[in-house]
Parts: C-alpha cells; sequence; structure tokens
C-alpha cells in the first residue's frame, strides 16, 4: 500500500519511533540506533540533520542523518558531512522515501554550505541519486578494508577540485557504525 508521506526535521517526540523503525530496516541490529542515539549529541561545526518521513498520522517512516567528518587535505582539515544511517521501515519501502529523505538532506547541507557529503553504501542505490565513488575524485576511504565502490560522494555547491585527502571518522562511527572495518 503506498504510504503518503512528507519530510520534516526530527523531534524528540519522534525518537521511539524512529529506533523502531531502525530496528526493523536493519534486521534489529542495535548498533544503528545506538549510533543515532550518541549522533544526536554529536559537538561538531555543523549541526546535525536529522530528518524523518512520516505518515498521514505524523508516525515516522524513514529517517536520514547527517553529521560532522573530516576531509584530510593536503593544506588543511576541510569540514564535512556524512550520510548515516538511512532507513525505511519494511513496510514503507520502495516508494520513493529513501530518495525523498536523501534529496532533502543534500539540500539542507548545501544550504549549511557544507562542500562534500560522504556515505558507505550500494553504488546500485546511491549512483542513480547523484554519489559517486571518493576515490574517482582522489579521495582515500577510511579503512583499506572498505570497498572503493562503497565509499561514495556527493559534492555540493561550496565543492572545489582541490579537496582531495582522507576521509576521517568521527569516533562515534567507529564506535557503533563502521564495526566491520574496526
Ligand atoms: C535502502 C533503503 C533506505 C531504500 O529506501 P526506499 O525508500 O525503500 O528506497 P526508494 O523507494 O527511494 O528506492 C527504491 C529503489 O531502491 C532499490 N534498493 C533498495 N535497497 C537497495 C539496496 N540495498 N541496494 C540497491 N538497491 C536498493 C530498490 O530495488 C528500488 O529500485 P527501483 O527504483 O529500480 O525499483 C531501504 O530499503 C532500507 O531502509 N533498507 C534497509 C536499511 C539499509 O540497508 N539502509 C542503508 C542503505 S546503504
Amino acid at each position: 500500500m503506498q504510504i503518503p508521506s512528507t519530510i520534516r526535521v526530527e523531534q524528540s517526540g519522534d525518537f521511539a519511533a524512529v529506533h523502531a523503525l531502525h530496528d526493523a530496516a536493519f534486521d534489529h541490529n542495535p548498533a544503528i540506533s545506538a549510533l543515532v542515539c550518541d549522533l544526536r549529541t554529536l559537538d561538531a561545526p555543523f549541526p546535525v540533520i536529522s530528518l524523518v518521513a512520516v505518515d498521514d498520522s505524523d508516525t515516522p517512516k524513514g529517517h536520514v542523518m547527517l553529521t560532522h567528518a573530516w576531509l584530510d587535505a593536503w593544506d588543511r582539515m576541510i569540514d564535512v558531512m556524512v550520510l548515516s544511517p538511512l532507513g525505511v521501515h519494511p513496510d514503507a519501502q520502495g516508494q520513493g522515501i529513501g530518495t525523498d529523505l536523501i534529496d532533502a538532506a543534500l539540500r539542507d547541507a548545501d544550504k549549511l554550505a557544507v562542500p562534500i557529503v560522504f556515505l558507505e553504501g550500494n553504488n546500485k542505490y546511491y549512483g542513480p541519486r547523484g554519489f559517486k565513488p571518493a576515490v574517482t575524485l582522489n579521495i582515500r576511504r577510511p579503512s583499506l578494508r572498505m570497498p572503493d565502490m562503497a565509499f561514495q560522494m556527493k559534492p555540493l555547491s561550496a565543492y572545489t577540485p582541490d579537496m582531495t585527502g582522507s576521509f576521517v571518522y568521527r569516533d562515534v562511527h567507529w564506535t557503533h557504525g563502521v564495526g566491520l572495518y574496526r
């Protein structure tokens, strides 16, 4: 059944539903909700972007987060953002909600003059949504154990081609989000 959805900023009253939808989307992996919890209070140069897609009764069916990370470039550390996690409740998948959340989050990041949004994921999904493997723009992935195709980036308006170097996750991602590569 098609679920009508609206995208808005996540509120504290959404927290339980957001955790529940990630639990359902990520096969009850508790690391995702734990990551979301810690990311909400991340101290960073950019505010956390946390958006929900809600149904007609204002219940979150999808959630996306963009949070701070660094690009360790040849002459400076550049503040960037990473898209993680993105989850859509299994009942609502395949209806464009994930795509709409990505688009809305990228628009918000562009307004903050974030130069690049990175993510780790399947290029078959993210490629048609504007992401390309970071290696193609001379940016190194955060771990040699992460496949090149999985580590992707979306340059925004503030991007310039001299932004090359190594992507650096905040500690919270290493703790919860990228355990496979630890
Ligand atoms: C991946 C996810 C966020 C997509 O959200 P969604 O609202 O279902 O996606 P959309 O409706 O915008 O897009 C649907 C398309 O994405 C494709 N797709 C969904 N998950 C995919 C995946 N893991 N890899 C490749 N393609 C995928 C679907 O086949 C569909 O393709 P089509 O448009 O050619 O039919 C959602 O399926 C989800 O939460 N999955 C489990 C959690 C997860 O893996 N999240 C992280 C992604 S790296």
